[in-house]
């Protein structure tokens, strides 16, 4: 008898500045109720301590999320996160036949962007952005740099042709955002709608000017 699989997103945070971005869309697909495999580059570990202060730990991965977070380490909510050390080509997400939904990488390094599109597979973000490809599963390509270079905008391209969405970290504005965290809720919120997952992140446009506005 084979049980009913979990079926994760798997969300890959890479070296670029824009760990908010990251901390919104995990928690989002959290409180949506989503399973979520978690990867961190090794990079991801430095724009992490960067910007929280937190020193990323594989082996404490749990605390660590939940400081970052701020919540306790005891929210439930963790309960439903997997977390596959970067290193780790064994893990779940290596193979097409985990039952992964998807992936979302948030923010993508440039590097991450240039190794997914080639296909490079250097690490377990990139390889299990690889296999989403592969499997024909919905990629999200979260990038966050500025100006973007003639290699990156190739490899953007190379990315949606592929199959990927390309979502740069670009806030839009008609939604009479106050506040930092609501123009990083608002990236997220467009992340959980490439997913198809259900979220009260941004005001939607109702078609009339200022409608989007609380
Ligand atoms: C504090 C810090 C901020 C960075 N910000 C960016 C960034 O915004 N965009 C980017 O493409 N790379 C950025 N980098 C460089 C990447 O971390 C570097 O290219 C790395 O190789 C990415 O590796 P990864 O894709 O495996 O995570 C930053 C590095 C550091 C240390």
């Amino acid at each position: 008898m084979i049980d009913h699989p979990r079926r994760p997103w798997i969300v890959g945070v890479s070296g670029a500045s824009g760990t908010p971005y990251a901390a919104a869309t995990i928690r989002a697909l959290l409180e949506a109720g989503q399973d979520v495999d978690l990867v961190v580059s090794r990079a991801a570990r430095l724009t992490i301590l960067d910007e929280t202060g937190i020193g990323f730990r594989d082996g404490h991965w749990r605390e660590d999320l939940a400081a970052w977070f701020g919540w306790p380490a005891d929210h439930p909510r963790l309960d439903a996160v997997r977390y596959w050390a970067a290193g780790d080509f064994a893990a779940g997400p290596s193979s097409g036949s985990y039952p992964a939904r998807g992936m979302v990488v948030v923010p993508a390094s440039t590097a991450a962007v240039a190794g997914i599109a080639l296909g490079l597979s250097k690490d377990l973000l990139q390889r299990a952005a690889d296999v989403t490809l592969k499997e024909r599963r919905p990629l999200v390509v979260c990038v966050r740099e500025t100006p973007l270079n003639r290699a990156t905008l190739r490899h953007m391209l190379e990315l949606d042709e592929a199959g990927a969405v390309v979502l740069p970290a670009a806030p839009g504005f008609y939604a009479g955002l106050k506040d930092v965290q609501q123009l990083v809720d608002f990236v997220a919120g467009k992340i959980l709608d490439v997913l198809g997952v259900e979220h009260t992140l941004f005001q939607r446009w109702r078609g009339e000017i200022g409608s989007a506005r609380p």
